[in-house]
């Protein structure tokens, strides 16, 4: 019997090698090229660190045999998996394939992906998609289905424990979308990236409307209109920064601590324009971005969702090095009040911090909850609960800064000392109080305005003495619900001290399978 010779062997080993990088062959990837589009293995170069990506599974094939399939068999089967660092740190990685089958997901397809999710919650390590697929692989029907939704099962149980973070680089149709929708994060890219349920043809054909498939589901629309998306980029080299960014305020997993960045900045740091920025009078608007970028390290504020329910403002920043998760209030935009939408987006972003330890600072400046029909039949009844849940079952250090309007209900629900804020802080223009001075003093000196022989001016006479009596930070601080009143440019030190001062919380919710969550 005559063996092969070890070059012959290493020969055959570097052939298939060969052919498995090279996809779906050339033409395949001159179209995905004209399209702007990266190669898979392109994308996950440029996204971890230079030559750390180790490829697995590179050999595995479908075995479906329906539709002439048994004569194609793409090695690798339209993904690749593995491992890499960014920064340094290790994380687990698929990249859907489009030029080969269209990425379209078959069994096989799925077991890569689910391998790699497995060993990054056995390692503790964060998870990236990259997707770029047709949806489920047409000829290999239900197994294509029990693929998508052992993927879905694996997302769920790795959510709060790994960090999960959805790039859509192509088109992501059906049941398909749902994947990334239960990770923590979605990344698109402008004019690349498409999701939605159901295409344009078949809402056509069901409901008449007409709509193209960018408006439908692309990166715009989910990033401002449906809140599906919390990053829109304008190509994959500024979406793979974006990935970046945000997984250095990360941990790795729910047991770790998210890595710390010294800075130059003091923390002692006073900034006397924060008097300005934020004006006395509580009808007045300002840019609530100018107070983030004041008091973190560096100025640095990395945004979530920046697009979507611009009247809350959520994302992550450094105070002393330390990595904080932020909402806050946006004046600019409907004087800052809380909405379905606004709810909904804070509330899954504090779950966020809460699962990953970070500290939660926020920056209070709220007239109230949107008034209207849409809203209340909407459910912002509901919606508003969820919010006072996510800050009530939060057991990270909670820092809440109010620097102006903190009115009833909204007052409770952004962070308060009732729901379990650790430390609160109030600037010296603080309003805390049911409503605001002028509501307040219509309904409680409503009979003195109108018995008086001028009314209008006893109204605004009335409107100040409820302001002087009231409209202040110090009631609060009578009580206790404001621990300490502050200068504006005090912020970054206080905040930081408090911080610091309740980093090792340790709160234990009462023993449950799970609580039920307001939707
Ligand atoms: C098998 C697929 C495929 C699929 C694309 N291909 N989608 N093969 N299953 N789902 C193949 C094409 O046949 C083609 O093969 C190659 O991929 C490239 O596709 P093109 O159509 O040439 O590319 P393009 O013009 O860019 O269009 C891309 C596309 C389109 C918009 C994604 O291919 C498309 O509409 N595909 C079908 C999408 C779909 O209906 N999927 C099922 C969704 S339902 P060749 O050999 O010609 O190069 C679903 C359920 C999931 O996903 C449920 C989970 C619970």
């Amino acid at each position: 019997m005559g063996f092969r010779s070890i070059e012959e062997l290493c020969g055959e080993l570097n052939e298939k090698r060969n052919t498995a990088q090279a996809g779906g062959g050339t033409e395949a990837v001159s179209k995905q090229k004209e399209k702007g589009k990266g190669t898979a293995r392109e994308r996950i170069a440029q996204l971890l660190d230079p030559g750390s990506f180790v490829e697995i599974d590179e050999f595995v094939t479908h075995r479906c045999n329906n539709f002439g399939l048994n004569e194609k068999k793409p090695l690798g089967d339209g993904v690749v998996t593995g491992w890499g660092t960014i920064e340094g740190r290790k994380v687990f990685i698929f990249s859907q394939d489009f030029t080969v089958f269209g990425g379209s997901l078959g069994e096989k397809h799925a077991d890569k992906i689910c391998k790699i999710m497995d060993m990054a919650m056995q390692m503790g390590c964060p998870v990236i998609g990259i997707n770029d697929s047709g949806g489920a692989r047409i000829q290999e029907a239900v197994d294509s289905l029990n693929g998508y939704g052992k993927i879905f099962k694996r997302n769920t149980l790795a959510s709060g424990v790994i960090p999960q973070f959805s790039i859509i680089m192509g088109p992501t149709a059906g049941g398909a979308v749902y994947s990334p929708a239960l990770t923590d994060f979605i990344f698109m890219v402008d004019k690349e990236s498409i999701m939605h349920i159901t295409g344009p043809e078949v809402i056509k054909a069901v409901t008449g409307e007409s709509v193209t498939s960018e408006e439908l589901g692309g990166a715009v629309t989910h990033n401002t209109i449906s809140g599906n998306a919390h990053f829109c980029a304008k190509d994959e080299a500024e979406c793979f920064a974006q990935v970046r960014k945000v997984l250095s305020y990360l941990p790795l997993n729910n047991l770790d601590d998210s890595p710390f960045k010294a800075t130059s900045d003091s923390v002692e740091r006073a900034d006397m324009t924060l008097r300005e920025i934020v004006p006395v009078n509580p009808n007045k608007g300002y840019d609530v971005h100018e107070v983030l970028t004041k008091v973190l390290d560096d100025g640095e504020f990395t945004e979530v969702q920046a697009g979507f329910a611009k009247n809350i403002v959520t994302g992550y920043g450094r105070i002393g090095g330390r990595a904080v998760g932020i909402i806050a209030n946006n004046a600019d935009v409907m004087a800052g009040c809380l909405d379905i939408n606004a709810s909904d987006k804070a509330s899954r972003f504090i779950r966020h911090c809460d699962a990953f330890n970070l500290p939660i600072v926020t920056f209070v400046d709220v007239p109230g909850y949107l008034p209207g029909i849409d809203q209340e039949n909407g459910g912002i009844i509901r919606k508003g609960a969820k919010m006072l849940y996510a800050y009530s079952e939060a057991t990270v250090p909670l820092v809440t800064v109010i620097m102006r309007k903190a009115y009833g209900g909204a007052y409770l629900a952004m962070s308060s000392k009732s729901l379990g804020a650790d430390v609160v802080l109030a600037w010296p223009q603080a309003e805390i109080a049911v409503m605001g001075a002028e509501g307040a003093a219509s309904i409680v000196f409503k009979k003195e305005i109108n018995d008086s022989e001028d009314p209008s001016a006893k109204r605004l006479e009335k409107i100040d003495e409820y302001r002087e009596a009231f409209a202040n930070p110090y009631r609060a601080a009578e009580r206790g619900y404001v621990d300490k009143v502050i200068l504006p440019e005090e912020t970054r030190k206080a905040v930081w001290q408090a911080i610091e001062a309740v980093q090792s919380k340790r709160e234990t919710a009462p023993s449950k399978k799970h609580g039920v969550i307001p939707h």
